[in-house]
């Protein structure tokens, strides 16, 4: 069976808060924060629903599609804008959709999976699938806590997947779960984003080089073969420290913490997006996309791009 990657969009608040910003209240650093996570700023502002319906729209557009050929909307998000009902079918009414449409919450693999679940559906008969990764992480953050007010984001990606019986884009996938490390990162209701950093960026290396040498087996390459690894944007040096244990040249790296820091679900396709804005996106070559997020959870994908 083929998918292809048809069209792209994204979306982030217009506020930006710098990491000079962030230390005026908090005991941090612009310094620190650099180097120790590669992130110089964030957007923040607007909700999942907001977020996800304008990355949506400018999607479907880029797919040269109508509304209407939209067969089922999935969309990942953490950071749901109410616990019921789920935040797709509101993004479907202001997007002007009619087709079905669920979340999928995987945290920052949360893309990861709803790709692998847009894959299924279409295996069993839709046409067109909208895939969006929106989150609004800045209204479960404890902005006086250092730990996590420096590290997260807002923003929304999207991708529009068809079906091809030609081909595909989409070449093998590799995703897992361990829920015994739920208390490592997790938001309880009512509560904040609370982390074991540490722990997190030990298991997070090592989840995405098993995630990615699986999918890149199941694809019959090796890393030599990439032309691009898109990364989940967490930590520069969580990037670093995979791609050196996968053999992969960090200018392959698309990076784009530096800018929207940790956005979760959102983090891989603005990562595509900016990837592709910049030319970086070539037919016929072999990219890696990989995340890890709270559950833990983790994805990795080798995608060969048609266009
Ligand atoms: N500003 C200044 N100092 C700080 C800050 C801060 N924001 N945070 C911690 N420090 C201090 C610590 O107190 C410690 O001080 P000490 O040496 O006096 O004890 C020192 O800096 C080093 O602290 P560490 O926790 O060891 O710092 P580390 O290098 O591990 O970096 C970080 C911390 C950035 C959180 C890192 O562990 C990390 O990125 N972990 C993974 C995070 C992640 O990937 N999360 C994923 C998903 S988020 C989601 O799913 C929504």
């Amino acid at each position: 069976m083929g998918v292809r990657f048809t069209g792209w969009g994204i979306a982030v608040p217009e506020r930006i808060v710098t990491n000079d910003e962030l230390s005026q209240t908090l005991d941090t650093s612009d310094e620190w924060i650099t180097e120790r996570t590669g992130i110089r700023q964030r957007h923040v502002g607007g909700s999942a629903m907001s977020l996800g319906i304008t990355a949506g729209l400018e999607a479907v557009k880029d797919a040269g599609l109508e509304l209407s050929d939209i067969d089922f909307l999935v969309v990942a998000t953490t950071t749901p804008d109410r616990l019921c009902p789920a935040t797709a079918p509101m993004i479907a009414n202001g997007m002007g959709l009619t087709c079905p449409a669920m979340d999928v919450n995987a945290a920052c693999s949360g893309f990861m999976y709803a790709v692998r679940t847009a894959y299924g559906l279409l295996e069993t008969g839709n046409k067109k699938i909208l895939v969006i990764g929106t989150e609004n992480l800045s209204r479960w953050v404890d902005w006086t806590d250092r730990n996590m007010a420096v590290l997260l984001g807002d923003g929304a990606g999207a991708a529009v997947l068809e079906y091809d019986p030609d081909g595909s884009d989409l070449l093998s996938f590799y995703l897992g779960a361990d829920g015994s490390a739920a208390d490592l990162l997790t938001c309880e209701h009512g509560g904040f984003f609370e982390m074991n950093g540490r722990e997190v960026f030990r298991r997070a290396v090592r989840v995405v080089v098993d995630s990615a040498e699986k999918a890149m087996a199941s694809a019959g390459i090796t890393s030599s073969d990439l032309s691009l690894m898109i990364p989940h944007q967490a930590n520069i040096r969580i990037i670093q420290a995979a791609a050196q244990r996968l053999d992969i040249d960090m200018d392959k790296a698309v990076i784009t913490l530096d800018r929207y820091g940790n956005t979760s679900s959102s983090s891989i396709p603005l990562a595509f997006y900016d990837a592709r804005s910049n030319g970086r996106i070539k037919p016929g070559e072999f990219a890696l996309m990989t995340g890890f997020g709270a559950g833990m959870t983790w994805a990795s994908a080798v995608v060969r791009w048609s266009r």
